[in-house]
Order: C-alpha cells, then sequence, then structure tokens
C-alpha cells in the first residue's frame, strides 16, 4: 500500500517525482478556470475520502479540486459527525472505508491515529496533518521555493516562531531535499529532538540560534507559522505570545536575510502576530504561491499514491 504519511518516511526519488509532477501539471492547465477538468482523468471512477478532525481552508479546498481536475469524486467527512469520534476504532472504521473509498486523506490530532488509519486500511492514506508532521504543506513549500528561486539543495531556511508540526516537516524536508535549516524560538518551544537529530543524521547544518536576527542573517528562506496550533490549549495564550514576541517576522527582522529571499507560512496568519502585514504584502512573500501549491502538490501525491 502506498501511503505518503511523512516526507522522512517517503522514498526521496518519489518525492523529487512527485514535486516534478506537479510543476508539470500545474502548467498544463494555465490560464484553465478552476473547476475545468485536467485534459488527463486518472482518478476517473475513484472515490476520495477526506475526514478532518481539525478545522481546515486549504487542505479540504485543494483536495476537494484537485481530486476533482482529475476525474474522481470526494467525500467530506467531519470527524465529530462520524462513528469514529463517537467510540468506534480507528482500525475498524478504517477497514469499513477500505469498501467504500479508494483512498483516505486523514487530518487528525495524535499521529497514532493517522498511523492506526494506515495500518488497517487497505486503500492509501494520506496525511492531512497531525500534531506533529504537515508534509503535504511542506511538498507545496518546496514546489514554491523551487518555482521562484530554482533548487532547493544547499538553501538556507530559518524559521522563526513555535518549533511546531509544520517545522518537523521543514526537517525532513532539509533531510531529503537536501537544504539547511536554522530554528530560532524559545526554548521551552524548541523543536521535535528526534527530528532535529534526524536532519543532522542525514548531514544537514541544523541550527538553533535563539537571537532571531542572527538566524535570518544569510538566509534564503524565512518562515513562520501561528502561535498557537490547533492542538495546543489555549490557557497559555498569553505567555506563549510573550515568548514569542521577539520571533515576530517583520521588516526589520528581513532585512537581516538575503535581499531576495523569500517569505513563507502555510496560513492561517495572524497579521500583526507572528508575522506583520508589511512583510505578508511584501514583495518577498510568497504565502499565496505557497496555499496554490497546496492543489498542484497535493494532485501528484494523490496520483503517486494511486499509481496512475
Ligand atoms: N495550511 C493549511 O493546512 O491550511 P488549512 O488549515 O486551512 O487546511
Ligand atoms: N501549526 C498549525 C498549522 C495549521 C495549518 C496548526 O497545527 O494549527
Amino acid at each position: 500500500m502506498t501511503h505518503f504519511l511523512d516526507i522522512h518516511t517517503t522514498d526521496p526519488a518519489d518525492l523529487r517525482q512527485m514535486i516534478d509532477h506537479a510543476a508539470t501539471m500545474k502548467s498544463a492547465r494555465q490560464d484553465r478556470p478552476k473547476g475545468a477538468a485536467d485534459d488527463e482523468q486518472p482518478l476517473a471512477g475513484r472515490m476520495v475520502a477526506l475526514i478532518f478532525e481539525k478545522p481546515s481552508t486549504r487542505t479540504r479546498v485543494s483536495f476537494d479540486l484537485g481530486v476533482r481536475q482529475m476525474g474522481g469524486e470526494t467525500m467530506v467527512l467531519s470527524g465529530s459527525d462520524m462513528q469514529l469520534g463517537h467510540g468506534e476504532t480507528i482500525g475498524d472504521t478504517a477497514r469499513v472505508l477500505s469498501r467504500y473509498v479508494d483512498l483516505i486523506m486523514l487530518r487528525t490530532f495524535d499521529e497514532a491515529v493517522l498511523h492506526e488509519m494506515a495500518d488497517n486500511a487497505t486503500v492509501p492514506v494520506i496525511n492531512g496533518l497531525t500534531d506533529r508532521s504537515h508534509p503535504c504543506q511542506i511538498m507545496a513549500d518546496v514546489m514554491t521555493y523551487e518555482e521562484h528561486r530554482g533548487p532547493i539543495a544547499d538553501a538556507q531556511v530559518t524559521w522563526c516562531g513555535d518549533g511546531n508540526n509544520v517545522f518537523s516537516s521543514f526537517l525532513h524536508a532539509a533531510g531529503q531535499f537536501g537544504f539547511d535549516v536554522t530554528f530560532s524560538g524559545p526554548q521551552t518551544l524548541d523543536p521535535d529532538a528526534e527530528y532535529l537529530r534526524y536532519g543532522r543524521e542525514k548531514g544537514r547544518k541544523v541550527r538553533i540560534e535563539r537571537d532571531p536576527a542572527a538566524a535570518v542573517t544569510g538566509a534564503d528562506l524565512v518562515v513562520t507559522d501561528t502561535w498557537i496550533s490547533m492542538h495546543d490549549s489555549q490557557s497559555a495564550r498569553e505567555r506563549r505570545h510573550n515568548q514569542l514576541r521577539p520571533y515576530q517576522v517583520n521588516a526589520e527582522l528581513m532585512r537581516h536575510a538575503k535581499p531576495d529571499a523569500l517569505f513563507m507560512h502555510c496560513l492561517p496568519a495572524h497579521r500583526g502576530e507572528e508575522v506583520t502585514s508589511e512583510v505578508m504584502d511584501g514583495r518577498q512573500s510568497v504565502v499565496f504561491d505557497e496555499a496554490e501549491n497546496r492543489l498542484h502538490a497535493q494532485k501528484a501525491i494523490l496520483r503517486w499514491c494511486l499509481g496512475v
């Protein structure tokens, strides 16, 4: 079964092929209306379940649209409306869904749920975000970087803020696509130690630099994300904001990066918190390209999973 669960557990040659395929599919439908079918219809006759246990705008709409452009159909399901949210086991849910649909995309909390779904499904499973990673986002981000700047190999990526699930997938991608990563944030919000080690074991420079200006110096790409993720308790809100304020990406901080450095954010953004509107809407920002490329990257992931 060809699941897409994480970037570090997927063959690097396959990852490269997916990024290139996504770019080809994107250019093939330049200027077409969004709802128009692709020339190729590799998902004709296929049904895809999109299950959300957390809110989503981009993941929901881009997967749904991508499947339709390729001739397939989708069912968008909310975890809380399913028996899954009322005591049915994940294993049984996986076995049942495998009788109805050809692929399952799941956004959930604990990554153990994703793995249990994948272990019990007889159809491919795609990770649409867990508390620990967000691989589809970083595939779109790699595609976006390369669209603007060419190969990401050996680029310097600096992350400012919370060492969260999205950053973990950046660490995975650093190992697989061969770029270097600097994390800048408070020690209490340090990234996953296992994934820091992973990046280093893959031979990449993976640094922690508490001073954001020093961290951003020489960066080709500056990235941030919300200070409070969907799995975080809101009770720590004020403390987190105080801790993270020095890591806000603003015009002054961007001045330390290379003059042509790009700025990325997976969105949704909290303008005035982790990033200022000046940076979000500035010339270096590619945040809406990232959002668009979720569509194209995920179409390539879907095709890879289904072998079509
Ligand atoms: N970036 C991202 O995954 O956005 P959504 O939460 O809107 O899906
Ligand atoms: N880190 C964020 C990403 C949202 C797409 C979260 O998990 O809420």
